[in-house]
């Protein structure tokens, strides 16, 4: 039994069957094998997972690392292998002038998980730089590529989550950087900034960072725990009539994304805590193991709490942005729900 505790973010305490390595391209025919033989899971980081029980297969780690760059007249390409911590990355770019991630600072996890959540923050989303990404295709045993179009990016979601969400292993991610670049500082409080240069980008965003969103190596988290919920346009105009100042940022022509923080905090529930878990007093979005000593089902009890009160108070439904992986390998929260209180 081997403990997730160091594995994931989060920190819950619970075990593991097994853990693997992938170190090498060579490494991935090893998970064929798993697959043949019973259940796995890959993780980067796991900053984006959640172990809420002890899980009975193989948690098998993202080791694979190296970055390549050719350049043309007008565009950088960097090869990035899936396994390269992400702020490493966009510090790397930095250092070799290549702008365009610097909005998407300190963001924790690796490389590899970049695209199949679209990571985005201060305007800027990661599908933006996607060139293509390669993955093993665990079925055939081959190296596929998929082209930015056929990756189905989306608000924190693409094809990475739906059709191809079993049997492919993310080896690589390829960007493509225009040499030309251009600051993005339409969102607040980027917007303070006259003419920045990429590197006092990367610096605000540290700074805003550091000052809302609590350094997971000393209080167990997962970054944000819910999604903006994405409602009507009727349905966000009733809210605004109602409270002025919430939020909202044009998702397509028929609806609007809502700030979850906002509507958490205003059900009163920032600093909130159940026992060992509670929603971070500086950014409600968040969840905490503040103690660290907190377990899945306190942790299933929160969020039920925080998803109930807010859709009272508002009618909304919050959807949970983290993946949580129970017994058996990932899980849907509702199922989870159902398991623990059911
Ligand atoms: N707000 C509150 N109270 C709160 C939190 C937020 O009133 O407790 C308000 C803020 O004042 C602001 C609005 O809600 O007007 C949005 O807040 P913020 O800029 O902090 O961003 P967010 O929508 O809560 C999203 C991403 C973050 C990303 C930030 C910055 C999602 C689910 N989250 O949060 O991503 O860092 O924008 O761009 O889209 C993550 O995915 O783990 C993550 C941290």
């Amino acid at each position: 039994m081997f403990s997730t505790k160091p594995l994931h973010s989060f920190h819950l305490s619970s075990v593991a069957n097994n853990v693997a390595e992938i170190n090498s391209i060579d490494d991935l025919s090893c998970l064929k094998e798993l697959t043949d033989s019973g259940e796995y899971i890959v993780i980067g980081e796991g900053s984006n997972t959640i172990f809420v029980e002890n899980y009975m297969g193989t948690i098998v780690l993202n080791k694979l690392v190296g970055i390549e760059l050719e350049e043309t007249k007008d565009h950088f390409y960097v090869s990035v292998s899936s396994g390269n911590n992400w702020n490493d990355f966009v510090v790397w770019c930095l250092s070799n002038k290549i702008y365009g991630l610097e909005n998407l600072a300190l963001i924790p996890g690796t490389v590899g998980a970049c695209p199949i959540q679209n990571i985005g923050a201060y305007g800027v989303e990661v599908k933006k730089f996607i060139d293509n990404v390669e993955y093993y295709d665990l079925e055939s045993g081959q190296i596929c590529t998929l082209d930015n179009e056929l990756c189905e990016f989306g608000y924190r979601d693409s094809i990475f989550k739906h059709d191809l969400k079993f049997n492919t292993f993310i080896t690589k991610v390829n960007f493509k950087f225009p040499k030309t670049w251009q600051p993005q500082v339409d969102y607040a409080p980027l917007n303070k900034l006259t003419n920045p240069s990429a590197n006092e980008i990367y610096d605000k965003v540290c700074e805003v960072r550091a000052l809302k969103l609590p350094d997971p190596k000393t209080i167990g988290n997962a970054g944000s725990f819910f999604k903006n919920p994405i409602v009507s346009n009727k349905k966000a105009d009733e809210l605004i009539y109602q409270y002025e100042d919430l939020p909202n940022y044009h998702f397509n022509s028929t609806s609007k994304k809502l700030a979850a923080g906002w509507l958490i905090e205003k059900a009163g529930l920032k600093g909130f805590s159940l026992g060992n878990v509670a929603v971070h007093d500086k950014q409600a979005l968040v969840l905490t193991n503040h103690t660290g000593n907190a377990d899945g089902k306190e942790l299933i009890e929160l969020a039920s709490y925080v998803m109930k009160t807010v859709h009272d108070k508002f009618g909304v439904s919050l959807e949970p942005e983290v993946r949580f992986i129970g017994k058996h390998g990932e899980v849907k929260f509702s199922e989870l729900n159902q398991n623990i209180y059911g």
